[in-house]
């Protein structure tokens, strides 16, 4: 199978390529990545080189860059995983969010559509549905109630995802992951920051009293799902991927510190994020009925995270500065 990745030099993108690549003797991968902050060639380091791994920097926004990519590599299935995500950067600068979660997107869909890719997946989040605080997990009929400029974004993308199955009949898949954490997670993100911070022997900022909940889903086992998705799911469907490990942020904190062996009283309440939603809540059934379910369990997920960036400094260590260690007012200060 050949495979066009969109986004593969991120975190998820770059664990997903090297699944694939590791499980399958046959693939041959082409990511097509814009490399912005958030992605880096260090991602994808153990297969570069490779005979079957391709790379090409080019933005999803570049709509000539797609065909001539996409003619020339005849892929089997196109997978984005390219996208604007952290939330908290959405808040202050909302409008790469758009171009590249909406408009990147509508440009796949359009030069798939005009080429006949057999079939797109893509890749949203569990954050389309908003706050579930106090309600029962959803499936994926559930209405969207995006909070932020990035769930919002990503809201946008699934809806022409929808259209374009419903009224082009073009093969598409939408899948929702839950939050993922492992290996190769940019630094900006929660448990890189606790790490990384504890490491330090820093403080670790709070958003308000910590009792957010997610649902948190070691990044192989989303690999893969999406590789199940794309081997056995159907057209048009969206597939919700739940971790089944809802955890509230001081929880994930207080359990990082002590399997760190650091004290909590490195724990620093700040003000919480405009719009910051409570709590993210997913039905897995139609995944689950795909045969998938979630392999590495909490500890071990988190125990193998810590072990990654501990012995990989080289690989954070250019992405944080003083700045990185500052406390104040996070949502609007930190990066
Ligand atoms: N990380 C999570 O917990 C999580 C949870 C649910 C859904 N998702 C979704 O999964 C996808 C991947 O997330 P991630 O955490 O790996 O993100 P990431 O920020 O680590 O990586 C995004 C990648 O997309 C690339 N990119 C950005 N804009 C681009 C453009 N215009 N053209 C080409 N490439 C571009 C970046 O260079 C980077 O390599 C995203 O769509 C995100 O919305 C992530």
């Amino acid at each position: 199978m050949r495979y066009l990745v969109t986004g593969g030099a991120g975190f998820m993108g770059s664990n997903f390529v090297r699944y694939i690549l590791g499980k399958y003797d046959d693939a041959v991968i082409l990511v097509y990545d814009k490399l912005t902050y958030a992605g880096r060639l260090e991602n994808l380091r153990d297969v570069i080189g490779s005979p079957r791994f391709k790379f090409v920097k080019a933005d999803i926004c570049d709509e000539q860059r797609l065909i001539k990519v996409i003619k020339e590599f005849e892929p089997g299935v196109v997978v984005n995983f390219a996208a604007e995500t952290h939330v908290d950067r959405s808040i202050n600068e909302p409008a790469p969010f758009l171009k590249t979660n909406v408009l990147g997107l509508f440009n796949i869909l359009e030069t798939a559509r005009m080429l006949e890719v057999p079939l797109v997946v893509h890749i949203s989040t569990d954050e389309v549905y908003g706050d579930l605080w106090e309600k029962e997990p959803v499936n994926e009929e559930a209405p969207f109630r995006p909070s932020s400029p990035y769930s919002a974004s990503k809201a946008s993308g699934d809806l022409l995802c929808q259209a374009y199955w419903r009224t082009y009949r073009l093969p598409v898949i939408v899948m929702r992951p839950s939050n993922n954490y492992g290996p190769y997670q940019h630094p900006e993100k929660f448990i890189p920051k606790i790490i990384i911070r504890a490491l330090h022997d820093k403080p670790i900022p709070v958003y308000g009293r910590g009792d957010q909940v997610r649902d948190w889903l070691y990044v192989e086992d989303f690999a893969e799902a999406l590789d199940m998705v794309i081997v056995g799911g159907s057209k048009g469907e969206i597939y919700n991927v739940p971790g089944f490990n809802e955890r509230k942020n001081i929880e994930v904190v207080e359990t990082i510190l002590k399997l760190m062996g650091k004290s909590s009283a490195l724990v620093r309440h700040v003000e919480d994020r405009p719009g910051h939603d409570r709590r993210y809540a997913m039905r897995g059934d139609k995944i689950l009925g795909l045969g998938w379910k979630p392999k590495t369990s909490w500890l071990e997920g988190l125990k193998k995270t810590i072990e990654w960036y501990v012995s990989n400094k080289w690989w954070w260590q250019p992405l944080v500065d003083d700045e990185y260690f500052k406390l104040d007012t996070p949502w609007d200060k930190a990066f």
